[in-house]
């Protein structure tokens, strides 16, 4: 439904850009309502059932809690989906080929489920596997460690980040001290005893600085970080490590040994060996965060990259958002294609014209490159999906240049062009564009079946 614009152009103080968005005709406009003509096309209809899906009440979860992440799963949402099934599946194998922090995995052990993952992002990945292969490193033994680093050896920031504008003269020489500390600890040291403590130091490391995740990483204008703040949020990190180790040797111990496997991998091209009962996943959304960027203090203090080049090469593998190099776009050669998505490109194309400008003009082969994209991961996973298999994503939706994207909606129908049954598709939360923030977007859970 299109409405008249709100304000009428009388002023010259608008900039181009915000003239647009307020003479947008989908000033308050509504996705449910602009998706009718595809729903009505699938066959289906949206079921209403919020739930609170994201990352946020990790914080109070052993394990979910160790490493800080904007972008998860909540640990209850993957628990509720595993009750959901737990009559049709004993035992389930799963995958999240899009890992992140390691949710899914994480909370599949705590139920004694094998489980698998691939993640492009160096950091993720460690950071997945430092929550899975940990859970019987001895609490004892990780204290003592801890408690001998020696500081005294300081390791420089890395030099292709700007830390000095990132951090305080103060926080900068701890952390490099701690460091220090880390990379000297004595050849013997426990492995996983040694990943802990990187994790703590990763988890602690945008905490410290004058930055925050909101959900992408900017400076934040009033923040102040005592001198001391590194050792103190080290130590209660670790100390939290001890905490949940505690309780998962005594209340888990039965799954300390499922096995788990995450592999550094493009969920494009990865060939599984395995089959899978349920693929519980959520990919990147189109049009929104940078997982490289994001992560990049984290990144180069970990050693993970050395320089801003190395960073652009595993964003440009990545399942496309709208920062990605003009290059890659330029040189797009899709595989997949259908009339939905070619009806959005011709809109977005005109809308773009009639602009005269805008931030990515390239963005109808950016929107094609996504699904494009997620097309390839799930023709890589469905056939490794066992019989009444299920593949369950959390998406967004978007709206780009006024033409409204219906993500949850398409990648149903690459799932059924893949021989999949759309068995539901559930909306969890509403949004907001990041435009029009009057137009109401929405989260969704597509279920599909094999
Ligand atoms: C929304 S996050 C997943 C969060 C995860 N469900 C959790 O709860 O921690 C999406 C992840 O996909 C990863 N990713 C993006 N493109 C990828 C690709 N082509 N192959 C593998 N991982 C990719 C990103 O690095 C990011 O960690």
């Amino acid at each position: 439904m299109q409405q008249d614009s709100l304000f009428p152009l009388t002023t010259k103080e608008y900039t181009a850009r915000q003239i647009n968005i307020i003479n947008s005709p989908k000033q308050s406009g509504h996705s449910d309502i602009d998706s009718e003509p595809y729903l009505k096309s699938l066959g289906i209809d949206i079921i209403n059932k919020r739930q609170p899906i994201q990352f946020s009440p990790n914080v109070n979860e052993a394990i979910h809690r160790w490493a800080p992440y904007v972008q998860g799963f909540s640990a209850s949402f993957v628990q509720s989906i595993f009750s959901q099934y737990s009559n049709e599946y004993k035992d389930p194998i799963i995958l999240d080929p899009f890992t992140g922090c390691g949710t899914v995995q994480v909370q599949a052990k705590l139920n004694g489920f094998i489980s698998y993952g691939t993640e492009l992002n160096p950091l993720l990945k460690f950071i997945a596997e430092a929550k899975l292969n940990s859970w019987d490193v001895s609490t004892k033994e990780l204290l003592k460690v801890y408690n001998k680093l020696d500081f005294s050896k300081t390791i420089n920031a890395p030099s292709f980040l700007k830390s000095d504008k990132h951090f305080s003269k103060e926080v900068l020489t701890n952390l490099e001290s701690i460091k220090g500390a880390i990379n000297n600890l004595p050849g013997k040291t426990n492995e996983r005893i040694i990943d802990l403590i990187k994790l703590a130091f990763s988890s602690i490391l945008v905490d410290v600085s004058k930055l925050k995740r909101s959900p992408c990483l900017g400076y934040a204008k009033t923040k102040k970080i005592d001198p001391h703040a590194p050792f103190v949020l080290m130590d209660q990190k670790i100390h939290q490590m001890i905490e949940d180790l505690k309780i998962i040797q005594t209340e888990y111990s039965e799954f300390i040994n499922t096995k788990t496997n995450i592999f550094l991998a493009n969920a494009m091209e990865y060939i599984h060996s395995n089959r899978f009962d349920m693929v519980i996943t959520s990919p990147p959304y189109m049009n929104g965060l940078d997982y490289v960027i994001n992560y990049k203090i984290e990144m180069g203090w970990l050693d993970f990259a050395s320089s801003q080049l190395e960073l652009k090469t595993v964003k440009d593998d990545m399942v496309v958002c709208d920062n990605v190099s003009k290059g890659l776009i330029r040189n797009f050669r899709p595989l997949y294609t259908n009339d939905w998505i070619e009806d959005i490109k011709s809109s977005i194309k005109k809308n773009i014209l009639k602009r005269g400008k805008y931030r990515r003009e390239d963005m109808p082969f950016i929107v094609h490159k996504y699904f494009d994209d997620m097309f390839r991961v799930m023709s890589k996973i469905v056939p490794q999906i066992n019989k009444k298999g299920r593949f369950i994503l959390v998406v967004g939706d978007s709206l780009i240049a006024d033409v409204y994207v219906p993500t949850d909606l398409l990648i149903a129908k690459i799932g059924k062009s893949l021989g999949l049954k759309i068995e539901k598709i559930e909306k969890a939360r509403i949004r907001r564009s990041g435009q029009i923030r009057s137009y109401k977007l929405r989260e969704s859970i597509i279920t599909l079946q094999k």
